[in-house]
């Protein structure tokens, strides 16, 4: 996984089909999404649930390009080598998850996944600012994370502040929850360059529809100015 600042779509499949991932992972992939976004939820950190482990592990099958797996539990510690042996590419937690954000960092990254960290609406960019250096990604929620298809809260002045942050280092800023073609170039002007999208791109599409899919990610890049 090279880096770079280009936009990168990464539909979450908690919009997919429940009884057909596998196909339904085909079909974005073949559709143009560059990442696939898992959302886990436990029913305690958020109000809601959704995959474990093994649920993974059988995603990782189907997934050719990079498995996003964006943690909503508290707590994290316990689950990360579970998240890593099931072939997370990238294990987001969230800062507000537990008190060792830090601890958590290191331990995702010691299983040679790469780390990322997730703000909540309410929870400042300075919350990540010891954190920089070990990082790869900062994950900017722009709804309260628990459910898809919520309205867009707009976090455009926090990515500014963490695109200052971030410098030259190689982090990306992921934007989730909300994400749209009328939201997505404020986003992208303010420096995300990954950007979650649930409802947004399985919206009238399905898996014998899969063009729908191709539009719908075609028209959030585009209106993102990526190519
Ligand atoms: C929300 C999840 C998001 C969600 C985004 O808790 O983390 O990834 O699926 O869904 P949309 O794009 O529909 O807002
Ligand atoms: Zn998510």
């Amino acid at each position: 996984m090279a880096f770079d600042r280009t936009i990168k779509i990464a539909p979450s499949i908690l919009s997919a089909d429940f009884a057909n991932f596998g196909q339904e992972i085909q079909a974005i992939e073949a559709q143009g999404a560059d990442w696939v976004h898992v959302d886990v939820m436990d029913g305690h950190f958020v109000p809601n649930l959704t995959f474990g482990p093994p649920a993974v592990a059988a995603f990782r099958k189907h997934v050719k390009t990079v498995m996003d797996v964006h943690l909503m539990i508290a707590p994290v510690d316990p689950y990360i080598e579970a998240f890593a042996n099931a072939g997370a590419d990238i294990i987001t937690a969230h800062v507000e998850a537990g008190a060792h954000i830090h601890r958590t960092l290191q331990a995702i990254r010691a299983t040679g996944a790469k780390a990322g960290v997730a703000l909540n609406p309410g929870t400042p960019a300075e919350a990540v600012e010891h954190l920089l250096d070990m990082t790869d990604l900062i994950c900017v929620m722009t709804v309260n994370p628990g459910f898809g298809g919520q309205k867009f809260i707009d976090m455009t002045g926090k990515v500014r502040r963490l695109r200052e942050m971030i410098g030259d280092r190689p982090v990306h800023i992921e934007i989730d929850g909300g994400v749209d073609p009328t939201t997505a170039p404020l986003l992208a002007e303010a420096g995300a360059d990954v950007l979650v999208a649930g409802s947004a791109v399985f919206k009238g599409g399905s898996v014998e529809k899969p063009e729908v899919y191709g539009a719908n990610i075609r028209a959030i890049r585009a209106a993102a100015g990526g190519v």
